[in-house]
């Protein structure tokens, strides 16, 4: 069955072949027609083809679902304690992943779900219609097997990410972790994952450690995205972009040779930024214009997680990218649809055009722009997918 959706003063479609030939294809006073969850018309009302049924959606505008394309849902408890400590001056170091580690390990199947439900639940209320999700709290290979086990309920889009950190009990045996992160772990991961992450920083693997994981996660069928250049420079953003990772994520230490590399991998891999992140954690945050600038593909994703970054509003991160980031408003909208698409290599989402899923989201303004005008409203009133 058909439906052409109306009343919609700006629709966004990520299509610049569609509306004014922008990036974001800007059509006024647009419709959709939708038929068996895929978009089978788009542009000015006035063309609309008929359907079988018509959704009046009476004004404000519509917008690609977000895509997030970075997250860590499966896990147990919080950290607002240690948040709390950091804002009276504490720094982040990532140390407080133990925290969650030792709960998520403690906590059963079916509260390990729910956790999951209600953050995805969240994303889906705040317009996110596509998600990944990382394992990485559980650390042995049952619990990230499990916790990939949960992941992949919620969505096709889990990452396996055994090496976030070391766990106390390979504190004095780090090889042996590595070795089995890149051995029976993986081996026991890889049915319920699409990719493999690594954390490359200085608290957490070196290069050579990252090399030797990404590289098996290949081998055994998934594809890399990375964690690098958050808490300081290093070699990892390099090294992401040379073994062909989808994604490079945070790159809030990102230096000139490293944005070259990201430039130069335009199409391959994208530099995906966590606003969230220098926000929790009370960071400097990279400046998007040298990314955007040089010509590397950006993405914007949430990074939810209960440590360095709790929340799941795109929109949230959509204004704190503009205000802090200088990422123009048209910038970020792109970054955290069509940009979160590219970072999880799917064609099928983050842009409305013919064929593509009808994943849309209608918001209470005129315009996207109010997403960053009008921080901390609650703009997203509808939320459509497929
Ligand atoms: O992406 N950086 C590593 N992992 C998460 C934080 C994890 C935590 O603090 O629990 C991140 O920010
Ligand atoms: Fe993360």
């Amino acid at each position: 069955m058909s439906i052409v959706y109306t009343g919609i003063d700006e629709l966004v479609t990520n299509d610049p072949s569609s509306g004014d030939g922008s990036p974001l294809g800007i059509v006024a006073d647009g419709a959709i027609v939708v038929d068996a969850g895929r978009i089978a018309w788009l542009g000015p009302r006035t063309k609309a083809p008929d359907a079988d049924d018509r959704v009046d959606l009476g004004g404000g505008s519509v917008i690609p679902g977000f895509v997030d394309s970075h997250a860590h849902l499966v896990f147990a408890g919080d950290r607002a304690a240690e948040f709390a400590a950091r804002m009276a001056g504490e720094p982040y170091d990532g140390g407080g992943i133990a925290t969650t580690v030792a709960a998520t390990r403690s906590a059963g199947d079916a509260q390990l779900a729910a956790n999951v439900a209600r953050l995805a639940g969240e994303l889906r209320r705040g317009g996110v219609t596509t998600f990944e999700t990382k394992s990485g709290y559980g650390l042995s290979t049952r619990d990230e097997v499990r916790s990939l086990r949960i992941a992949a309920e919620f969505t096709s889009e889990t990452t396996f990410l055994g090496a976030h950190v070391v766990p106390a009990e390979y504190r004095d045996n780090r090889d042996g972790y590595v070795r089995l992160v890149a051995g029976d772990m993986l081996a026991a991961c890889r049915a319920h994952a699409r990719w493999i992450d690594v954390f490359c920083e200085h608290s957490a693997f070196d290069a050579d450690e990252t090399r030797v994981i990404l590289e098996a996660g290949r081998a055994a069928g998934l594809t890399p995205r990375l964690h690098a250049g958050q808490l300081g420079p290093g070699d990892g953003i390099r090294l992401g972009v040379e073994l062909g990772a989808a994604s490079i994520d945070h790159c809030t230490y990102a230096t000139d040779s490293d944005i070259e590399a990201l430039a130069s991998a335009r199409g391959t891999t994208v530099a995906t930024l966590l606003p969230g992140a220098e926000f929790s954690t009370r960071a400097s945050y990279p400046d998007a214009r040298r990314f955007i600038d040089a010509g590397v593909t950006v993405a914007l994703a949430t990074d939810c997680n209960p440590g360095s970054s709790y929340t799941t509003s795109m929109a949230f991160c959509i204004a704190v990218a503009v205000r802090d980031m200088r990422f123009t408003p048209a910038e970020a909208l792109w970054a955290a649809t069509a940009g979160g698409a590219a970072a999880l290599r799917r064609a099928d989402v983050g842009m409305l055009s013919v064929g593509k899923r009808a994943d849309f989201v209608r918001l209470d303004a005129p315009s996207y722009v109010h997403l960053a005008y009008r921080p901390g409203v609650p703009l997203i009133s509808q939320v459509v997918t497929g």
